[in-house]
């Protein structure tokens, strides 16, 4: 029952490789550097998908790492006769691509979850909200210098789900027939403002945090100093600006499946507390 993984040394691939290896189940990884992945002992590293393939039985489909290679990987799957596929997607798949920043970055979230529906083999598409390590990613150079979090919309609203629950969703669509025929939509145990997060790491760290709202051009020239898009930038404020008059959505996906409650979001900072802290 081979499985193999795509975007395998990713947010949510490397985690899952590792509860797939850890299960006993035969893996194959698949990355583009596979000398240095850096995989567990037992998985097979491969260079592409097409390698991957052939006797495979389950494949996680990651469209980021995809690419264009989406929809012939997936033909492949289904004329080399892959039992089950299973879509990274994303909670806001079906909204506005106004909305949804990840597109302005070449992300196929509907497709992917489109394309298994489509293909005839059974399926699992997994439809996670905004993953715990985006905030790592865009807050920490900050708090590691200083006490205050510059950024767009104070009151927008998450509910931050850790990559490693995504992944162990993920292991369980592919190792057992349960999720089979599902869109799962998977979130944090709870949802917070900007402001609340901020706060959230403030107290983990034990250090005075704030939030400071900044007006959305500032916003803007700061994702381009990243490396990012305007069209990302757009996109990521109309998505928070969007969230402004509720809470985001919790659902209980993760505990449902996994038998135990979604980690929380300080548990999950207190966890990567070295991401946060302090050049000396
Ligand atoms: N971040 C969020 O908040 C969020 C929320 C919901 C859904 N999603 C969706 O989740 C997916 C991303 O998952 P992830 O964070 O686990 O992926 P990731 O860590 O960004 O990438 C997975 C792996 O894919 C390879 N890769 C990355 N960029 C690539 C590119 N441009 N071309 C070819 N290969 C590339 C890399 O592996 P190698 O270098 O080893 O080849 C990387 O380790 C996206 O579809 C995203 O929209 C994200």
């Amino acid at each position: 029952m081979t499985i193999v993984v795509t975007g395998a040394t990713g947010n949510v691939g490397r985690p899952l490789v590792a509860a797939l290896a850890a299960a006993g189940a035969p893996v194959r990884a698949v990355t583009r550097a596979p000398r240095t992945a850096g995989l567990p002992a037992g998985v097979e590293p491969v260079g592409s998908a097409a390698e991957a393939l052939p006797g495979a039985s389950a494949v996680f489909l990651n469209s980021r790492a995809l690419g264009d290679d989406l929809e012939s990987v997936v033909a492949r799957c289904v004329r080399g006769g892959v039992r089950k596929l299973v879509a990274l997607s994303a909670i806001n798949a079906d909204d506005d691509f106004a909305r949804q920043p990840s597109r302005f970055r070449g992300d196929r979230n509907k497709e992917v979850e489109q394309v298994v529906v489509d293909s005839g083999v059974a399926w699992v598409s997994l439809r996670p909200t905004v993953f715990a390590t985006n905030f790592a990613g865009m807050w920490s150079p900050q708090i590691r210098a200083g006490d205050a979090v510059f950024g767009p919309y104070a009151r927008a609203s998450t509910a931050p789900i850790v990559e490693t629950d995504i992944a162990q969703v993920a292991a369980r669509a592919l190792l057992t027939d349960e999720l089979v025929g599902q869109r799962i939509p998977l979130t944090g145990p709870q949802a917070f403002t900007n402001a609340e997060l901020v706060e959230t790491i403030g107290a983990v760290l034990d250090r005075p945090l704030q939030y400071r709202e900044i007006p959305n051009a500032a916003v803007r020239q700061r994702f381009l100093g990243l490396g990012f898009t305007a069209d990302f930038a757009d996109a990521y404020i109309a998505m928070l600006a969007a969230t402004l008059d509720a809470p985001a959505l919790v659902t209980h996906d993760v505990e449902k499946v996994l038998g135990r409650p979604a980690v929380p979001f300080a548990q999950w900072v207190a966890e990567h507390r070295d991401v946060f802290a302090r050049a000396t």
